[in-house]
């Protein structure tokens, strides 16, 4: 099985996918509201601080333990030890129970790309997107459609599936982006909206925002889903990594702060709230798109963006899973695929609901859409990501000099992967929970 493994076809496929895979909703849904709520610059200067730092050292640890192996989760975890073959089947289980909520999400950005021809029609935008997400039939279909199209995607393979749709998709993603934040840098007022992001205010620093940081950088760069171990086992194996880190962290950084230029000096050219939460890119946006002349261009072309960043992301959850299947019960790949479509959809119909027809339905005190990201947010991922951290420092005893040449640097990533990496995983469960 192993000699038929997929490999990437050049350096640049793969640094291309991994970007893919860290830029999606994290960086224009989730970090900009994340950076509303969290007081503005003072958010994104911890934030770079702890991407660049602390989130280097798992994001090369994931990449480099799947190249070392060649196998998929479970596969890589059992060859370090046949005892570790449960820690790694979390992994795919983790990015399944993303895909379940996160594609919910990408239905929901079909539909408003479906509408936003009709956007000037609209009254009320917060009751319109409640009113949508509470319906019992479309939404789900949505989502449904939303999967399939990543589900399609995947079955195709890493060349023709993954990398191409990921050449197409990036840099179209960047060319949308590099439109949008010159459409809003030309709104009245705008600089308004840079100051609030790149003026930090050193008094609003709390545990409570560093915290939120680093749960964000975590999730942006999809560490600890089983989707970058996938991607680091189809690296060849004379290929530095480290290189790659770094452009991937340089990348993921940059699109953040753009959707950030993008999106805070139109909310503050039109005097709204930037701290509205999960709502700013649904209910917030189309209000300022009805407002400017050209509106639905605009508001078409941001959710093809939103779409295109959903779709790279989604079949990097996705590769984790479909490459288990695959390598665990030698089946195909469409079989596989088939499989993951009817699982993801058991558990993403429920939670679709769970705006409406299943609101009263209750985990934990929380709704279904809320259990599933509060559980794969702040218990799984920190999780798997302390696992694979404590068995990479302390049981196979990775040294960074293996990795990195530069004898101080590589010092740090020793001590980083012991102590420092473990120890804010568990503050961020612990501050989870
Ligand atoms: N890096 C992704 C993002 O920022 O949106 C994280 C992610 C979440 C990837 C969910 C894939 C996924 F299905």
């Amino acid at each position: 099985m192993e000699e038929n493994r997929p490999s990437w076809t050049s350096r640049y496929a793969f640094i291309i996918t991994a970007i893919g895979s860290a830029v999606g909703l994290g960086n224009i849904w989730r970090f900009p509201y994340i950076m509303g709520q969290n007081g503005g610059a003072i958010f994104l200067a911890v934030y770079i601080l702890l991407i660049s730092t602390i989130c280097f050292i798992p994001l090369l640890n994931e990449l480099y333990i799947g190249k070392l192996t060649k196998k998929e989760c479970v596969g890589a975890y059992e060859s370090i030890n046949k005892n570790f073959r449960f820690l790694g089947a979390l992994n795919p289980i983790t990015g399944i129970l993303i895909a379940s909520f996160y594609f919910i999400v990408g239905g929901w950005i079909i539909n408003y790309i479906l509408k936003s021809v009709f956007y000037s029609n609209i009254s009320d935008y917060g009751e319109y997107f409640s009113n949508f997400i509470e319906q019992p039939v479309y939404p789900v279909l949505l989502t449904l459609l939303f999967l399939f199209i990543c589900i399609f995607v995947t079955a195709r393979g890493i060349k023709n599936g993954i990398e191409a749709t990921n050449k197409i998709l990036m840099p179209l993603l960047a060319i949308i982006l590099a439109f949008l934040v010159i459409v809003s840098l030309r709104l009245p007022n705008a600089n308004i909206g840079l100051e609030y992001m790149f003026k930090p205010d050193f008094t609003k620093i709390n545990t409570h925002m560093v915290l939120a940081a680093l749960g964000q950088a975590f999730f942006t760069l999809s560490i600890g889903m089983g989707a970058l171990l996938t991607y680091g086992s189809y690296i060849k194996d004379d290929k530095n990594i480290v290189k790659s880190v770094y452009t991937i962290i340089l990348s993921d950084t940059t699109f953040a702060i753009l959707a950030g230029i993008m999106i805070f000096p139109a909310v503050f050219s039109f005097n709204l709230e930037p701290n509205s939460g999960a709502g700013l890119v649904f209910v917030t946006l189309p209000k300022i798109f009805s407002q400017i002349s050209g509106g639905n261009i605009v508001a078409l072309l941001f959710f093809i963006l939103l779409l295109c960043a959903a779709i790279t992301s989604g079949i990097s959850v996705l590769e984790g899973p479909c490459a288990t299947i695959t390598e665990r019960f030698k089946i195909s790949r469409i079989k596989a695929c088939t499989l993951l479509f009817i699982l993801i959809s058991i558990i993403a119909i429920p939670a679709t609901l769970s705006f409406g027809m299943l609101k009263g339905c209750l985990i934990f005190n929380k709704s279904i859409f809320d259990f599933l990201d509060f559980l794969t947010s702040n218990v799984m991922l920190p999780l798997n990501t302390l696992f694979l951290c404590l068995i990479s420092g302390w049981y196979i005893k990775l040294k960074g000099n293996t990795l990195i040449k530069n004898k101080a640097f590589a010092f740090c990533f020793d001590i980083g992967l012991k102590f420092i990496v473990p120890i804010a995983l568990i503050l961020l469960m612990i501050f989870g929970l």
